[in-house]
């Protein structure tokens, strides 16, 4: 399973480990499990699995982290482009996003909604919708039908809730995922 992310500041990839830590708890070593930066993957990396957990922080006033963004770091702006045209069907995808609520209260995690899009529209299934109980926000492009898109993490007001909320987020995606998974032995 390939968990790639896109990160400025790097907390994006402490989560991504993280995760890949605990799906390596949970399924064992018989589920190859690999963080990786879309600053060094290419399209052909991504392709290589049917289970993905994608993560994004959001940058500017609610958009995807790259540098025409005002990030440092190249990050999902100039990867997305990379998988133009590319085809997810029979895919799974779920996503985590990044932000701040207290600061950003009207572009709450407005990102993981740019991936969420993209991939759909590549044809993935994507999972991993979660309940707005919890947060401090006032609006966020990220929330469907009352629930996020994906899973919502915010590192500065409510760390100490991550843990739990990967927990039971994973509870519900990482069976879905494992499901449509390879064996090791076929995933680059
Ligand atoms: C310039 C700047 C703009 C930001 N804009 C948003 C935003 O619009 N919405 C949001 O939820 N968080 C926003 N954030 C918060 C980041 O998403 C958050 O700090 C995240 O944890 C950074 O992840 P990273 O360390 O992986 O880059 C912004 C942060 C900075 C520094």
């Amino acid at each position: 399973m390939l968990v790639p992310f896109g990160t400025d500041s790097g907390t994006t990839r402490l989560i991504a480990k993280k995760i890949a830590k605990q799906i390596k708890a949970r399924a064992g070593d018989g589920v190859a499990t690999k963080p990786v930066n879309v600053n060094r993957a290419s399209a052909e990396d991504l392709l290589g699995y049917r289970a993905l957990i994608l993560g994004t922080p959001t940058y500017g006033e609610g958009v995807l982290p790259g540098i025409a963004n005002g990030t440092d770091e190249a990050a999902w702006l100039e990867f997305l482009p990379k998988l133009a045209g590319k085809d997810f069907t029979g895919k799974r995808i779920a996503l985590y996003g990044l932000g701040d609520q207290e600061t950003y209260p009207t572009h709450f995690c407005d990102a993981m909604m740019d991936l969420h899009r993209f991939f759909s529209d590549a044809g993935a299934e994507l999972l991993g919708a979660t309940g707005t109980e919890g947060y401090e926000f006032r609006r966020s492009r990220a929330v469907v039908d009352g629930r996020f898109v994906g899973l919502a993490l915010d590192q500065h007001l409510q760390h100490l809730l991550t843990d739990e909320r990967i927990d039971a987020w994973l509870d519900q995606v990482l069976p879905l995922l494992l499901e449509v998974c390879e064996a090791p032995a076929a995933e680059v």
